[in-house]
């Protein structure tokens, strides 16, 4: 398949291409060669490539940065994904959209199933759902991949800040009231792989297995990678961000098991393999 990266710069862009480059003819794009936000370039563009899948791996992420910089969140992950659902309807060409479990309250006690309600409590979740509200208006091809707490070699990320806070802090405050699971942006990027090769469209949840609390992630990172560190436990409130966070977001990756793929491994694996590299 001829598949149209944007983002392809970005944490997960990376291990995208990584893994679809054994497979596939890709077209990398940035937010230098291709703008989302410009509407006229972006169709153009994707009409003149016509490529036979677009992976949207492009956001604004910097969750604290949106409260801040609002239109500028809304005008990447909303209108953005609404350019290129414009686009792919053009040419008749699915669209794999990265979303995320911020677009819930955090108000749930189990596992979110994909049809779990939505109720986003910070600028970034909000603006994130606005993208996934233009494709299901848009289009019908389409893969949005709601995902959790990425980490991978390219790019910032809390297994990476705690291992270098560790490195000069004996003691480290770390929140624990927020629950989710860690995912590893290649199994991420192995998931969506798979998907590609079906028309199983629709809403999909996809995270590595398990679940924790950020502080029992930085303390399972410390064990694994022989670090000397003690952690504090803080509730979110103690630890003042801009941007609320929601308490639980657990992402239960139903559709996922349902059309008969594996469930991605255990966060504790990826996260040992994940330190094994980059030691
Ligand atoms: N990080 C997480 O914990 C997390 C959790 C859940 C879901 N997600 C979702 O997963 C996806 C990938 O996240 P990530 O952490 O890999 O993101 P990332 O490392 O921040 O990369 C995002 C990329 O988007 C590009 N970009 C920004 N504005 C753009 C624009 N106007 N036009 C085109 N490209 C633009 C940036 O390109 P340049 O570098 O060229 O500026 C950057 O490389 C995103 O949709 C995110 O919302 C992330």
């Amino acid at each position: 398949m001829k598949i149209l990266i944007t983002g392809s710069n970005g944490m997960l862009g990376h291990d995208l291409q990584d893994v679809l480059s054994k497979k596939h003819e890709l077209i990398l794009t940035t937010s230098k060669t291709l703008d989302i936000t410009d509407k006229e370039h972006v169709i153009d563009f994707i009409c003149d490539k016509k490529p036979d899948l677009v992976i949207n791996s492009a956001a604004y992420t910097d969750v604290d940065g949106c409260e801040e910089n609002q239109d500028l969140a809304y005008s990447i992950n909303g209108d953005g994904v609404r350019n290129l659902a414009l686009a792919c309807k053009e040419i008749d060409c699915p669209l794999v959209h990265v979303s995320t479990d911020y677009v819930f309250d955090g108000s749930a006690r189990d596992p979110i199933a994909e049809d779990g309600e939505i109720g986003p409590i910070s600028v970034y979740g909000k603006s994130k759902l606005k993208g996934e509200e233009a494709i299901l208006e848009i289009l019908d091809k389409y893969f949005i991949v709601r995902t959790a707490w990425l980490y991978g070699i390219n790019g910032k990320n809390f297994p990476k800040t705690m291992l270098e806070l560790a490195k000069n802090h004996p003691e480290i405050t770390v929140v624990y009231d927020e629950v989710g699971t860690p995912t590893y942006t290649p199994d991420l990027a192995c998931g969506i792989s798979q998907l590609i090769e079906t028309d199983y469209y629709g809403i999909y949840h996809l995270t590595n297995s398990g679940s924790c609390s950020w502080c029992e992630f930085a303390r399972y990172i410390f064990e694994v990678a022989g670090c000397d560190v003690k952690v504090i436990p803080v509730t979110a409130s103690e630890f003042a961000r801009p941007a609320p966070r929601p308490s639980y977001s657990v992402l239960d990756n139903r559709n996922w098991v349902d059309n008969g793929f594996e469930p991605l491994r255990d966060y504790k694996e990826a996260i040992k393999e994940y330190i094994e590299l980059i030691k």
